[in-house]
């Protein structure tokens, strides 16, 4: 049975809703984000997501996956620095999913798409990305952060980066160090840390083969 998680909407939004504008200049780029209420910081892009951006290193070929997109910023910009790369954006609030496709466009992307979806259940079982990002949605529980974790380690290739922002809260950053082998803080802003891991080919879980196990009894 399908079951939808908090903070989740997969059904069509029909709601009259008021879009306005907001303007950032991040890495360089000035972008126009089109956003509305009900999404994650609608006034203006977060101090976190900002963090990310600044710091995240994206290779002009990466394949990127932007892992809980609300209205894209972050994979806007990640588009904007793989220029011969490619990036996925996913979020599971039709809401978002919708503001992120205007915004690519609003924002000149053409090597980007968006999909609806919860983490990365919706992608195809064989993408693998050389850059996961996310400001992940720590009010949705232990449940969806642990997901997200498993889900941006099962997806990226070996030497594969992840790069998670948030505000305090050591039990992620244990979840993620416990999950690769190794997590760095590399800024601490305004109260968020900026958290980095690779995926060594050391680690037991290099294949997902625990991912998909844990997944299966989880979701059975
Ligand atoms: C903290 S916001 C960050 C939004 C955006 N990346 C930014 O930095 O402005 C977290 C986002 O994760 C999305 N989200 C929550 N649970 C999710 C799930 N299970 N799968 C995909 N996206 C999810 C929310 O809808 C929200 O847009």
């Amino acid at each position: 049975m399908l079951s939808v998680r908090r903070g989740c909407s997969l059904l069509p939004y029909s709601g009259v809703v008021k879009q306005s504008i907001v303007e950032a200049r991040l890495r360089g780029f000035d972008l126009r984000l089109a956003t509305q209420p009900g999404v994650f910081s609608a006034h203006g892009v977060d101090a976190g997501t900002a963090l990310l951006i600044e710091a995240m290193r994206v290779s002009p070929t990466a394949r990127v996956l932007d892992l809980g997109c609300g209205y894209g910023v972050i994979g806007i910009v990640a588009a904007k620095l793989a220029t011969r790369g490619r990036v996925t954006l996913v979020d599971c609030d039709i809401r978002a999913a919708r503001l992120a496709e205007r915004n690519l466009a609003l924002n000149g992307v053409e090597n980007a798409e968006v999909v609806l979806g919860d983490g990365v259940h919706e992608l195809p079982p064989k993408a693998r990305f050389d850059v996961v990002v996310s400001n992940p949605p720590t009010h949705g529980g232990r449940e969806v952060l642990e997901d997200f974790v498993h889900g941006a380690y099962k997806v990226l290739r070996p030497r594969g980066t992840l790069y998670f922002v948030f505000n305090r809260l050591p039990s992620l950053l244990r979840e993620i160090e416990a999950t690769f082998g190794n997590a760095e803080v590399v800024e601490r802003s305004a109260g968020y840390m900026l958290v980095r891991a690779v995926k060594t080919p050391r680690t037991p879980r290099n294949e997902g083969e625990e991912y998909a196990a844990a997944l299966g009894s989880r979701y059975r």
